[in-house]
């Protein structure tokens, strides 16, 4: 596997660097994104925040700012809030129990940067070491329960190359993405196909087996453009912590199912929304954009309700439309306001 890495392995930025520091960003980035994505935010992250000072002196809204579009914004919560222990505890923790403390880092995470930055003798465990190590060995031990995970961080620890811990987990996890990927690898091209039990049994396709099948379910938003005709809209930052939690959201309704423009008018939320202001015009925009999360369909409608000059909305800011640019929101209302403030 090495040896195919030298040959195959892919030149990334990551990996010119023993800064636990970047490499610890390159990871959380890494964590739910694919490399082509997280490149272009790995490098102007790194550019904005080069060193951990830098990152915990900055606002949270200019951190998430930098991650809006990547999706999974804890993400970013927590390594700002870790940015800042670590500034407070005068330096990068060295030790593989200090790394693994720091907020939203994981085994997975904390081997990445203990055998990348410190040369430790950690293995990798992801979603590409599940599927090499399954396949190579025949095993059909479900990789999602708590049995299969500790099974297979065994044999990657007994696997892992102990001299070349950076190496290895490299090799390992671009060997994942490149070579043995998940459908239809091309094991004709593979290195280890003479010794590779799922390709003698013709198992590949199957492997690795999954106990569960992730359960999608469905949500129905109803955003609300209001905006003055002087020029002032609303917004405020989302607390919930379901999803998107301190993006910044415009004014937002959520219904068990489509609810149509009689029936929001109707609801006891919407009067409430507006407090005493009381809309000068209401208009559907745009109708059941679909936005696909991980574990979340979103329906969402988009109206665009004019209000008074002097409109106030309990709990929204008052700002700017200009300005809405400036405050991070979800890739769906990043979309929704590049279609709304196109120029004709
Ligand atoms: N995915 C997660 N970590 C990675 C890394 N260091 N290089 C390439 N892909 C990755």
């Amino acid at each position: 596997m090495i040896e195919w890495y030298g040959r195959h392995g892919r030149d990334l930025p990551w990996r010119h660097t023993k800064d636990p520091y970047r490499i610890w960003v390159s990871e959380i980035i890494l964590q739910q994104t694919r490399v082509v994505q997280g490149y272009e935010y790995y490098c102007r992250f790194i550019k904005r925040f080069p060193d951990v000072g830098t990152l915990a002196e900055a606002s949270e809204d200019e951190v998430m700012k930098y991650w809006q579009g990547l999706g999974y914004y804890s993400r970013a919560r927590n390594l700002y809030a870790a940015a800042k222990s670590i500034r407070m505890q005068g330096g990068f923790p060295v030790g593989y129990d200090e790394v693994r403390a720091l907020k939203g880092v994981g085994d997975y995470t904390a081997a990445a940067i203990c055998s990348f930055a410190y040369d430790m003798p950690y293995a990798v465990v992801d979603g590409n070491v599940y599927r090499v190590l399954s396949r190579w060995m025949g095993i059909e031990e479900p990789v999602d329960t708590a049995k299969g995970k500790k099974l297979f961080a065994a044999l990657a620890g007994e696997l892992l190359d102990r001299q070349r811990p950076a190496l290895y987990n490299q090799a390992i996890m671009d060997f994942g993405a490149l070579q043995c990927v998940p459908s239809s690898p091309d094991c004709m091209a593979c290195p280890l196909a003479d010794t590779c039990v799922a390709f003698r049994t013709g198992k590949a396709g199957v492997l690795p087996c999954k106990r569960h099948k992730t359960k999608v379910s469905a949500r129905y938003f109803i955003y609300l453009y209001v905006h003055t005709e002087c020029g002032y809209t609303f917004v405020r930052k989302r607390e919930k912590e379901d999803i998107w939690q301190n993006l910044y959201e415009i004014p937002l309704l959520e219904g068990e199912r489509t609810v149509g423009e009689e029936e929001l008018f109707r609801l006891p939320e919407f009067a409430e929304m507006f407090g005493r202001t009381i809309p000068v015009r209401v208009r559907l925009v745009r109708k059941n954009e679909r936005h696909v999360l991980s574990h979340r369909v979103i329906y969402a409608d988009f109206y665009e309700v004019i209000v008074p000059d002097d409109a106030a909305l309990p709990g929204y800011l008052r700002i700017r439309k200009d300005d809405l640019y400036k405050f991070p929101v979800s890739r769906l209302l990043s979309r929704f306001f590049s279609l709304l403030l196109k120029p004709d």
